[in-house]
């Protein structure tokens, strides 16, 4: 089976009382959301009506950790975007004084809307990231998406160092599984804790073959393609992640486990410093 680039998916969130498609609704929770976090926002671009927006620390400290959280690259993995809304409501402001953390909540608002994978232009929005002597270059798979954010690989650079974590979701499975990015051979206590923290929520994938690339204990580790997350870690990252919720699931119990992946991530990366 493959995924379908312009099959539609929608589902009813309970928790926030509106269609996993309905993007004014999940723009103004995110607005509400951010009140009270010290966070200020950078619009990369607009990709038709809608922007790309990337939130930052308010008061970047220079000697804490950085790390960078995304979601919604393909638009019909709904529960990525709306993991990241409950994640920022249940935010410690605190947090940072210890750790810069900035965001990417719906990397592509048009795909979102429509409730399917590609954008409205019919592009992979994680796909063209390739590297060229150490840089990210746009090539002919670049979305407009990717084009916008290849433009700011410096700053996405600095703003991941200690990690990038992208949420997605995989519309063929009843059960979960992590792309795992770190410097050793094996997979660590980061790829495990982030694949047990989505245990928490669904059964971990049986071992198998996943777009060709072999998925052991609910990890494929240290796959690099052109993906947005494979080329931060080729940047520099210390360790970068892709979260996969399974679609075939119920969507706020979807919407929960981003959440408590991305709540793994941080943690995992405060305790390392
Ligand atoms: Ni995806």
């Amino acid at each position: 089976m493959s995924r379908s680039s312009f099959q539609q998916f929608y589902w009813h969130s309970q928790q926030f009382g509106c269609a996993s498609n309905d993007i004014d609704c999940f723009y103004q929770q995110l607005q509400q959301q951010l009140q009270g976090l010290a966070m200020v926002k950078k619009t990369l671009g607009e990709i038709a009506a809608y922007p790309l927006d990337l939130y930052q620390p308010a008061e970047p400290q220079a000697d804490k950790p950085s790390i960078l959280i995304s979601a919604g690259f393909h638009g019909e993995e709904a529960a990525g975007p709306w993991g990241m809304l409950r994640f920022l409501s249940q935010l410690d402001p605190e947090v940072f004084s210890k750790i810069n953390l900035s965001v990417l909540p719906l990397v592509n608002p048009t795909g979102f809307k429509a409730g399917h994978r590609f954008n409205q232009f019919g592009e992979n929005p994680n796909r063209g990231f390739k590297l060229q002597e150490g840089r990210a270059v746009i090539s002919d798979e670049s979305s407009v998406e990717g084009k916008l954010l290849i433009a700011q690989q410096d700053l996405l650079k600095t703003l991941s160092q200690d990690g990038i974590l992208t949420c997605h979701e995989d519309v063929l499975q009843h059960s979960c599984y992590v792309y795992s990015f770190e410097p050793e051979q094996a997979a660590g206590a980061f790829s495990i804790g982030l694949r047990d923290s989505l245990a928490k929520y669904f059964t971990v994938a049986a071992d198998q073959t996943i777009d060709g690339w072999s998925l052991n204990k609910g990890l494929i580790h240290n796959h690099y393609d052109s993906s947005f997350e494979s080329c931060l870690v080729q940047l520099g990252a210390k360790r970068g992640a892709c979260s996969e919720t399974p679609a075939l699931e119920d969507f706020d119990q979807r919407i929960n486990a981003n959440c408590a992946v991305m709540q793994q991530f941080l943690a995992f990366c405060l305790n390392q410093n």
